[in-house]
């Protein structure tokens, strides 16, 4: 878990952003709040000015042979704490362990069924809806999140729509960080077929930019581009079983050129995602 944003995202609002921020009555500030540094009082203060929580997602899964563990997980509470800091939005702790049982042939994987994390994040949801909060807005840093998760969200709207949970309710989105159009723009326009499906340049440009010194001394020669019917049946992590997934994917890369990565990418891509998650997180507070 980081502490803070990296450099260069201090969170800091400019005079628009501020101008727009008051036009939207969002409220002001530059401080991250993170719900375990908060006191209980604090989170109930938080509730009078914003029924709204970020929260970050990723997984505990090799990257590759260049590729931090934790990268998912490191690039989505970038973007959801680069988020928190400039709108004054409450980050939850972030869900790290998730569907990756793909990846379980390499060292280092850690995977939980999709109904565990179904649950976990039934739980989470329900756990502070009944306290108040209204709007939950994930993060998002692994394929294999968005299923279950979406899943998840519509039994949780179940029990409002089956009458068993009184007042109203939640709403839940999922965004992935690589969804927002400016990032989106820089790692196709960076990277190309390079991008590639796991271990990507540009999340590993994330984590160099934000954990100084990680990178790694390792040939990674460029593997061969995913045939377009890899793309389309494969999407969304959806693969097949651990044995065969090392079978195809010797080293972990889904054809992704690691080797591309760089810190100064990962600032650029970090800087456009958070913009891209203040304007979508925005929108989803106003829609009616
Ligand atoms: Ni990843």
């Amino acid at each position: 878990m980081i502490g803070a944003v990296g450099p260069g995202t201090d969170g800091e609002l400019d005079m628009e952003e501020r101008v727009g921020a008051e036009k939207q009555g969002l409220p002001l500030s530059s401080e991250l709040m993170l719900l375990i540094h908060a006191t209980s009082p604090e989170v109930a203060a938080y509730l009078q000015r914003s029924r709204a929580i970020a929260i970050p997602m990723g997984s505990t899964e090799q990257h590759g042979p260049v590729g931090l563990i934790g990268t998912d997980t490191l690039a989505a509470e970038a973007v959801a704490h680069g988020l928190g800091g400039r709108l004054g939005v409450l980050v939850g702790p972030s869900v790290g362990l998730s569907v990756a049982q793909f990846n379980l042939g390499f060292a280092g994987t850690v995977s939980i069924r999709a109904r565990t994390l179904m649950a976990l994040l039934e739980d989470y949801v329900l756990s502070l809806a009944r306290q108040g909060f209204e709007r939950f807005y994930f993060v998002n840093g692994h394929g294999a999140n968005i299923a279950p998760a979406r899943a998840a969200f519509q039994d949780i709207y179940a029990r409002w729509s089956l009458g068993t949970m009184p007042g109203h309710a939640p709403r839940c989105r999922l965004r992935s960080w690589w969804e927002y159009p400016a990032a989106d723009a820089l790692r196709k326009r960076w990277y190309g077929d390079g991008e590639g499906m796991h271990a990507t340049p540009s999340e590993i440009s994330i984590t160099l930019h934000v954990l100084p010194g990680s990178d790694r001394a390792v040939a990674a020669p460029r593997p061969p581009a995913l045939p377009a019917a890899f793309l389309r049946d494969h999407g969304g992590d959806n693969h097949w079983d651990a044995a065969t997934h090392r079978g195809q994917f010797a080293d972990g890369r889904v054809g992704s050129d690691s080797a591309l990565a760089r810190a100064e990418h990962g600032r650029e891509l970090l800087a456009a995602a958070i913009d891209g998650a203040c304007d979508d997180f925005t929108a989803f507070l106003e829609e009616p």
